[in-house]
């Protein structure tokens, strides 16, 4: 029997996940080979919030399936706490653009997949289960099926059950995509609060530029496909909570900053290979 487990102390120095070079390119049968990904190189630090910025079709989803153990890199290495990723890991769990939740399962059983699968057994990880959906203000609906949850809460039942088994590092890819724009922000809320009380490293891809600066410790834009890192911007806002932070005076600064990025990554003129801070 295996009790829960508990989360190291945060070095926020350690790298946790990392691109060495990377490019990737699908050959489709018969077809032109894509270049989906570019000399990447990119450094994970374990407890930031970095946030994958970039036009639809740079390579967003590829660069995380990579960290994910999903995809092989063509050329390039990805390193998970310093050893070559060769296959999935249950240290890093994923969450897609559309919760993927067993129909036929309440939301608990849902929370409790990742649990049956390893075979664990005990209370303490029930506890578990009920103090995650107690973190995202679903516990009251424990005993719900997915069809009687709204968008919103199917996503944040999908996002404890990736936290199930206190993975180290959560790759989320366009998580509240599907959603509209007040329950956006309340689940950017929620994220931000839970990645607070947490510690968790979070890899998040995005292509809202709101939603970057509303998260992101880090954000990095890439460019159009081939993708490639363009820039880096350190977001340097140092808040009490998510309030305080998207009140701060640097916020629309960021954004004016990284939206002037994307707009000289899409007009081909490049932007520079690091953003500053913002004071
Ligand atoms: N399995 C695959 N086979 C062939 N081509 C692929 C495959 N996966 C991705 N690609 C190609 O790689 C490129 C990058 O795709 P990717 O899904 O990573 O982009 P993205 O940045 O996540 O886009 P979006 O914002 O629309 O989700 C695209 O041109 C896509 O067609
Ligand atoms: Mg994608």
């Amino acid at each position: 029997m295996t009790g829960p487990p508990t989360s190291p102390a945060p070095d926020r120095a350690a790298s946790v996940i990392s691109a060495e070079g990377v490019g990737k390119a699908f050959r489709r049968r018969g077809g032109p080979i894509t270049v989906a990904l570019e000399d990447v190189t990119l450094d994970v630090r374990e407890g930031e919030f970095l946030v994958l910025l970039g036009p639809s079709g740079c390579g967003k989803t590829t660069l995380l399936r990579l960290f994910a153990g999903l995809e092989r890199p063509s050329v390039g290495v990805v390193r998970f706490f310093g050893q070559v990723v060769k296959g999935p890991s249950a240290q890093a769990a994923l969450v897609f653009q559309s919760p993927v939740l067993l129909p036929w399962r309440t939301v608990l059983e849902n929370v409790m997949l990742p649990v049956e699968i390893r075979g664990h057994e005990g209370d303490e990880w029930r506890e578990r289960a009920l103090s995650l959906l107690e973190l995202t203000g679903l516990r009251d609906f424990k005993a719900h099926m997915p069809r009687e949850l709204s968008g919103g809460m199917r996503q944040r039942a999908a996002i404890c059950r990736a936290l199930m088994l206190d993975p180290p590092l959560l790759l989320m890819d366009e998580p509240f995509g599907a959603l509209d724009a007040i329950t956006r922000s309340a689940m950017n809320r929620d994220l931000h609060e839970t990645w607070r009380r947490t510690g968790k490293t979070i890899v998040f891809v995005t292509h809202d530029i709101t939603e970057a600066v509303r998260l992101g410790t880090r954000v990095v834009v890439m460019s159009p496909r081939p993708g490639r890192v363009a820039s880096v911007t350190e977001i340097a806002i140092d808040a009490p909570s998510y309030g305080a932070r998207i009140s701060s005076a640097a916020y629309p600064t960021y954004l004016r900053s990284l939206e002037a990025d994307i707009l000289r990554v899409s007009e081909g003129h490049g932007a520079p290979e690091t953003g500053g801070r913002i004071a």
